[in-house]
């Protein structure tokens, strides 16, 4: 039977007249990367912090470890460790203070694996809080949470402000602790991050869960851009079933761009390949062209929901 260490059933949230969560129904299950994504505004912040006991819910239910979250919150926190969007810091504590500190907070010690992280983010623990770029402040929260040894880590939006090299070391870091049968729950706005991470999704906007599933399940919604030229014209594009809103480049000769599902992105290359492929730039798709693809599939439901 799959173990499921977090479980929400129509969860609801209001904020006076505001109800920032309507709808909200996913699990995360032992050892997967959950990801959660959605526009700005959706409502993943306010789930997560429902969850963590910070909100308490206005209507359904969420467990952690099969417990409430708002009335077993202590005892959930004991086997849970968190990084929020915005990281705020202890200004006059050094980044290595506020990382003990944390650890400290969460009955953690300071570890091999905690050096081992300053090292691989090559963190320099030694400057005053105060000073340290928005990506500085994430690896703080980072290191900490990545050095707790914890059931469920739960991290939103983790790695908008770390440059490449950085997200790429989070994102191996992550990785592990799914080999070692942890959960994590990853909310994100970068698409490549949550397809190359995430077993299953959970699209959320409006307050409401509108897709949950594996990439697998969701890979017919997803589109890639690529712009090619090619030594001779290609012409036919458009007979593959799965290419979608062909341009011509009007100042280059046998240059087009076109967006294509994912399962025939391999018939496309095929038929540029024959043509002789000059310059190839691809663009994975981006979480507006999931979602544009979703309403356009979705007959009824989604539309006139989001009305
Ligand atoms: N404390 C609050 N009081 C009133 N409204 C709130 C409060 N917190 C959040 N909201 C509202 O709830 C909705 C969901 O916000 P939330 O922060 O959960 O979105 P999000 O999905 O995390 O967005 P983002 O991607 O920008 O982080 C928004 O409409 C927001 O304005
Ligand atoms: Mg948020």
């Amino acid at each position: 039977m799959v173990e499921k260490i977090v479980e929400i059933n129509h969860l609801q949230k209001k904020f006076g007249k505001v109800q920032a969560l309507e709808d909200i129904t996913f699990d995360v299950r032992k050892g997967e990367v959950f990801g959660f994504i959605g526009p700005n505004g959706a409502g993943k912040s306010t789930t997560i912090r429902v969850l963590l006991g910070i909100l308490r819910a206005s209507g359904g239910s969420a467990t952690i470890f099969g417990q409430d979250v708002w009335h077993d919150a202590v005892a959930i926190h004991g086997r849970l460790a968190y990084v929020p969007g915005d990281v705020y810091l202890w200004p006059n504590l050094t980044g290595g203070e506020v990382i003990d500190l944390l650890l400290k907070l969460n009955h953690q010690k300071h570890s091999a694996r905690t050096d081992a992280l300053i090292k691989q983010f090559e963190f320099d623990p030694t400057k005053k809080s105060r000073t340290y770029s928005k990506g500085n402040r994430q690896k703080v929260a980072l290191i900490a949470a990545l050095s707790t040894e914890a059931d469920l880590y739960i991290f939103d939006e983790p790695t908008s402000g770390l440059d490449p090299l950085n997200e790429e070391i989070f994102q191996q870091n992550v990785l592990q602790l799914k080999q070692q049968r942890k959960s994590i729950l990853l909310s994100s706005h970068i698409l490549s991050e949550v397809e190359r991470m995430c077993d299953r999704i959970g699209i959320i906007r409006q307050g409401k869960i509108i897709e949950t599933g594996s990439l697998d399940e969701m890979r017919h919604l997803t589109r890639t851009v690529i712009t090619v030229q090619t030594n001779e014209p290609v012409s036919e594009l458009d007979q593959i079933d799965g290419v979608h809103n062909i341009k011509e480049d009007s100042k280059q000769t046998n240059k087009v761009s076109f967006s294509v599902d994912s399962e025939k992105i391999d018939a496309a290359m095929e038929l540029l390949a024959a043509k002789g492929i000059v310059s190839l730039q691809s663009t994975p798709p981006t979480l507006e062209d999931l979602f544009l693809r979703y309403y356009n599939n979705d007959s009824q439901g989604v539309k006139s929901d989001a009305q």
